[in-house]
């Protein structure tokens, strides 16, 4: 067993360097949850395509090769056309330009596989005790390899018997190269970063990010916040706010999070200066005012060049950034002047960034910056409860594993 790295779980990479993949059967565990349209069509690949290395890096190394994933959430034990992953195999058979059969009622492992296959299984959700992590099911799955491979960081936060109960029983267990590199770029954001940390965290409630929040007001130098949590924040320092999507209710729990930054010298940045319509549509006209000056007919859809400036500059002088919602309604040009700004902010600073979050990736997307965030990551629920400083279970039996 080649040693432990930087983390403390086995990878994929080093077992095929040290040869221990050759003629072995490897299972592995992907998220290949991916949007579809009405008629089944892939919208949206980077899962697909983030997850091909791990399948190369077996097959490369001589094993026979098991890829398996859920997709969305269907009835267990009820097999319905729409839950199927024949869309996902014809996709992975596209970018690897050969055939990928789809296994169908593959649990009790009645089907052949020689070293140099590649097989897809069918809908890990459709196998009944997969989501309730069902330690029968597991030690059954679990037989049909020598070595368990779990590539699905998408998925880390549910311990079902695919992402949690195999790497119990499975002979090895280790972690695929992407999740290896989610954990490790989160890991030198979060718990090993360069100073200042600056984290972004926006959206429209304080509420379903207020442990996020309260987490990351214990590590990072400058919480910026936008959207209705920065309204919230500015209600709590006595600002006017209009009629501005607000949770006035969390006010003092805002107060809270201000102060322990406070007490530790840090700082939650709140606008100076907004941008307010009276409607929140394309056709609105956008007018900036100061913090101050918002009128009781306002609402907050942006912040205003001041305030973009002044992040910006923080944004600059930042040693890592962790970006996680879009400050202002971007979807709407006239209200996506701080995002554009804090976006090209994060493309020219020298620090180590990454962001996830479906709002975040389509703001990404929006004014091109990809290639300039150093991680982007592919989880959704995964990547806020890391944020939220949990311990992501698929993750821990990993560990766990490799320390005994
Ligand atoms: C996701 O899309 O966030 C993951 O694939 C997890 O999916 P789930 O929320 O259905 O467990």
């Amino acid at each position: 067993m080649p040693g432990t790295s930087k983390l403390n779980f086995f990878r994929l990479s080093e077992l095929a360097q040290a040869g221990q993949l050759k003629g072995k059967r490897v299972f592995i565990r992907a998220d290949l949850n991916v949007p579809q349209d009405e008629a089944g069509r892939i919208t949206e690949d980077t899962r697909i395509r983030a997850s091909i290395p791990a399948i190369k890096i077996a097959l490369e190394a001589g094993a026979a090769v098991m890829v398996t994933s859920h997709l969305g959430r269907p009835t267990e034990g009820e097999f319905k056309p729409e839950d199927s992953l024949a869309p996902v195999a014809d996709r992975i058979a596209e970018l690897l330009e050969r055939k990928v059969p789809l296994i169908s009622d593959w649990a009790d492992g009645a089907f052949s596989l020689e070293p140099g296959d590649l097989v897809l299984l069918e809908n890990c959700r459709l196998n009944v005790g997969e989501k309730k992590n069902n330690d029968d099911l597991a030690k059954k799955l679990a037989k049909l390899c020598d070595v368990y491979v779990n590539d699905a960081f998408g998925t880390a936060h549910r311990a079902e018997a695919t992402t949690h109960g195999m790497a119990k029983y499975a002979p090895i267990a280790c972690a695929g190269p992407l999740m290896a590199a989610e954990l490790d770029a989160l890991g030198k954001a979060l718990h090993h970063p360069k100073r200042p940390l600056v984290a972004i965290v926006a959206g429209s409630k304080v509420s379903t990010k207020l442990t996020i929040l309260k987490s990351l007001a214990e590590k990072v130098d400058q919480l910026i916040v936008g959207g209705g949590i920065a309204n919230t924040f500015m209600l709590a320092a006595g600002l006017p706010i209009g009629r501005s999507l607000a949770e006035p209710d969390l006010i003092g729990e805002a107060k809270v999070i201000m102060d322990m930054m406070a007490k530790r010298g840090a700082s939650v940045p709140i606008p100076t200066d907004v941008v307010v319509a009276n409607e929140l549509s394309p056709l609105a006209r956008a007018n900036r005012v100061a913090a101050v000056d918002v009128q009781a007919d306002d609402m907050i859809l942006d912040v205003g060049p001041k305030t973009s400036a002044e992040l910006a500059n923080i944004i600059a002088h930042a040693g890592t950034i962790v970006w996680n919602g879009p400050i202002g309604v971007f979807e709407i040009d006239q209200f996506g002047g701080g995002t554009k700004m804090l976006a090209a902010a994060i493309a020219h600073s020298p620090a180590f960034s990454i962001a996830g979050g479906g709002d975040t990736l389509a703001a990404i997307a929006k004014y091109g910056i990809e290639k300039q965030v150093d991680y982007i990551s592919t989880g959704g629920g995964a990547f806020l409860e890391f944020l939220e400083g949990k311990t992501l279970p698929a993750f821990a039996i990993l560990t766990e594993r490799a320390s005994t």
